[in-house]
Parts: structure tokens; C-alpha cells; sequence
């Protein structure tokens, strides 16, 4: 064994470079950011295949048989693994990268058993690597070293646990409004539906200058703007948006493999919300904004916003067809949930102190008017879907009245190149 004269360890340790301190003090980075994601994010994950916090435990408590059963084979083994590459890398290396690759899969596991057997395999790779790692110090350090070479180890596992605890919570923050993302059933619904979350974040950020600049709302940022609108909401606004929509977000967080929650999702976002609701109520504000001569670069931005619109919901129906003409009984789900919805949504189009939801004015238009429009586009794009939907005495809350003649020269034009009937 090295001998130290007192000299050497008055002049810092010169054998020992700092650096060797803080490579060596990687492994416990890793090792305790990887332990620490498991431990914070897995509970919540699970949760989303079972209820039972009891199999969460034992799950989560399977890593003691691991570090009961791994390290006293692999500790031994170690001390006699003799190879160029020194005792315990050949067995961190051989760990390191499942360790890493099971860690990464972990959130995106389709159910319990494919989550239990990843994370299983994880526990594994992580004592396969922790007990040759421990043995590492004394093989590569002298033993006077020891005391600093901890020191640096804990600074950076601290580090670690730091970066897994903040880190991990703000991924799950901005998974949380994601469901629908998240649920997307495929690859191509999946990147359409995140190109759509950053459009719906910029008409967020679009209204909200309006809320701040024209409307001149009182709160301070976008939430404390938010919050005060929420006040105003009519009843049927927060059966639409906390009842239906979020609701169906809250579940697919819990069950993004359920493909009929998701196509009710569809038909609750892209068809009623976007389609029935936003597009009407789009067309009539723009049509009055333009009559009235007001408000020229809201109207301009707004019709950005409308262009959008007509991009989601184009997916929602064509995601619906497919859905459809896949499995045929998907018509009767997307029927059911129209039918539970749209009469009440359609409430939404009814000013405040309204006595009669079937005979009013809104910017210019008459219920029947705003109703026609409305329920004329669901008939129209569910057609394509091959859904028959109910009259339009149940769905909405009044009669609705035909289209606009076209004046002049140009209806001519239209009814001579309107298809036979
Ligand atoms: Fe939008
Ligand atoms: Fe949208």
C-alpha cells in the first residue's frame, strides 16, 4: 500500500487530480437522479393503470429484493473480475445504458404490466451498476482521499435530486394540458394535435393582449386575466368547458389507451366547441366587426384565429371518418355524445337576461339565424363521417331559419352551378 508523507498531504493531495474527483462523482449523479425520478414520478404514473396503492408499493418495493439479491453477487464477483478495462467497469458499462433506456421509456408504457417489467428491468441495470461503482473508489483513489472524493460525491447527488425534483415536476406540469397528446392513438394524430396546442397557445396569447389592451381587464398577467373573464361565464359555458372538456381531459390522463374516450374527446373538442360553437360564433363577430368598420387589426388577427380553426377541426372530422370507417360502432358513440351536447352547448350563443333562447339578437343576427349556421355545419361535416345527426328541434334551443338568399346576378350564378338536388 501507498505510504503519505505528511508533506503530501499539506500540499493538497497532489497524486489526485480535482478532476478525477468529479468524474468519479458522476456515477452517484446518475445514480441518484435516476432513483429519485423513480421514486417522485413513478407513484403518479402507475396510477394511471390502477387504483390500488398497495400494488403501487409493491411495485415500487421491489427494489429491496433487487439490492438484497443483486449486489451480493455482483460485490464478490467484481473483487475477481480482472480485465484491461480494471475489476468494475466491465459491469457498469454493461449497466449503465438499460439503465438509461428503461428510465426513458418509463412514461410511455401502454399499460401496467409493459410499465412493471421496464421498471423491473431498471431496478436490475441499477444494482448490476451501483455495487461495482461503490468498489471503484478504493480501486482508483488512495485511501487519505477518500474523505474529499465523498465530499464531491454528495455535492453533485445533491445536484441530482435537485434536478430530478424540479426538473420531473415541470415535465409533468407541461404534460398536464397536454391529454389529448398525449392519448393521440397515432403518430400522425400525435403531431397534428402538438401543432395544434401551439396555435391554441397563440390565440391564448392573442385574446389576452385584446382582454389587456382594448377590454382593459384588471389582472396583472394572462392567469389573473383568465380568472376574471371566468367570472362573467354563463352557466352553459361551464358545462361545456369544466364539465365535458376537461372532464374528458382529466380521464384521458387516466386512460390514454381508451380510444372511445377519445373519439367522445374529438367529438366534444373539434366538432361542438371549435365547429359548432367557435366557428359560428367567429363568422358572426368578424361579419359584424366588418359591417360596423371596428376594430380593423382585431378583425385581421381574428381571422387568423378563424383560418386555424378550420385546420383543427378539418383533422377532428377526418380523424372521425377514419375512426368510423375502421369500426363502424363508433358512429353510434360520436351520435350519443352529439346528442348529450349540442343542446346544451348551444346555450352558450344566449346573452345574458335572455327571456326567450329561441327568439333574440346578438351583433346584428337573429337566433335563428346563428342557429341555421351552426347546426347546418355539424350536418354537413358529420355527413362526411357517415353520422346521421338528430333534427334540429332537439338539438337546438330554437327554430333555426334557411340561408341567406344571395341578391342579383350573383344568385343566379349560384343556383346555376348548385348541384341538382
Ligand atoms: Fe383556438
Ligand atoms: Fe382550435
Amino acid at each position: 500500500m501507498a505510504t503519505t508523507s505528511a508533506s503530501e498531504a499539506l500540499v493538497g493531495l497532489p497524486g489526485v487530480r480535482k478532476r478525477v474527483f468529479w468524474a468519479l462523482g458522476l456515477g452517484a449523479f446518475g445514480l441518484a437522479f435516476s432513483l429519485t425520478t423513480t421514486a417522485a414520478y413513478l407513484p403518479p404514473l402507475l396510477h394511471r393503470f390502477t387504483s390500488s396503492g398497495g400494488l403501487i408499493g409493491v411495485i415500487l418495493g421491489a427494489e429491496g429484493i433487487f439490492a438484497l439479491t443483486i449486489s451480493p453477487v455482483i460485490g464478490p464477483w467484481s473483487d475477481g473480475f480482472h480485465t484491461p478495462l480494471g475489476r468494475r467497469r466491465p459491469f457498469m458499462l454493461v449497466a449503465v445504458f438499460p439503465m438509461g433506456f428503461c428510465l426513458l421509456l418509463m412514461p410511455f408504457m401502454p399499460n401496467l404490466w409493459t410499465t412493471v417489467v421496464i421498471v423491473m428491468s431498471f431496478f436490475f441495470a441499477y444494482y448490476l451498476y451501483e455495487t461495482p461503482y461503490r468498489g471503484l473508489y478504493p480501486d482508483v483513489l488512495p485511501p487519505q482521499t477518500f474523505g474529499r472524493s465523498q465530499s464531491v460525491q454528495h455535492i453533485q447527488r445533491g445536484i441530482a435530486i435537485g434536478i430530478a425534483l424540479v426538473g420531473g415536476g415541470l415535465l409533468f406540469k407541461v404534460w398536464r394540458p397536454a391529454p389529448f397528446v398525449l392519448a393521440a392513438p397515432s403518430g400522425e394524430a400525435e403531431i397534428f394535435l402538438a401543432t395544434q396546442l401551439v396555435d391554441e397557445a397563440r390565440h391564448a396569447a392573442f385574446f389576452d393582449r385584446f382582454m389587456a389592451e382594448v377590454m382593459a381587464l384588471d389582472g396583472e398577467d394572462i392567469r389573473g386575466r383568465l380568472a376574471e373573464m371566468e367570472q362573467l361565464m354563463l352557466p352553459a359555458w361551464r358545462t361545456v368547458f369544466d364539465d365535458h372538456l376537461r372532464e374528458t381531459a382529466r380521464r384521458l390522463l387516466a386512460r390514454p389507451d381508451d380510444l372511445d374516450l377519445f373519439v367522445e374527446g374529438i367529438v366534444t373538442y373539434h366538432v361542438v366547441i371549435e365547429g359548432v360553437l367557435a366557428m359560428t360564433g367567429q363568422h358572426q363577430i368578424l361579419k359584424y366587426l366588418e359591417a360596423h368598420d371596428i376594430y380593423p387589426g382585431f378583425c385581421r388577427g381574428f381571422s387568423l384565429v378563424e383560418q386555424d380553426e378550420h385546420r383543427h377541426i378539418a383533422f377532428g372530422v377526418r380523424f372521425l371518418k377514419d375512426a368510423c370507417d375502421a369500426e363502424p360502432r363508433y358512429r353510434a358513440v360520436i351520435e350519443r355524445k352529439i346528442a348529450e351536447l349540442v343542446p346544451v352547448a348551444c346555450h352558450v350563443f344566449v346573452p345574458p337576461g335572455t327571456e326567450d333562447p329561441g327568439d333574440f339578437m346578438s351583433y346584428d343576427y337573429h337566433s335563428s339565424e346563428i342557429y341555421g349556421f351552426a347546426y347546418r355545419a355539424l350536418k354537413r361535416r358529420m355527413a362526411v363521417v357517415g353520422v346521421e345527426v338528430p333534427p334540429a328541434e332537439e338539438l337546438m334551443p330554437g327554430p333555426i331559419a334557411a340561408p341567406a338568399i344571395p341578391h342579383g346576378a350573383a344568385a343566379v350564378a349560384a343556383q346555376e352551378m348548385a348541384p341538382a338536388p
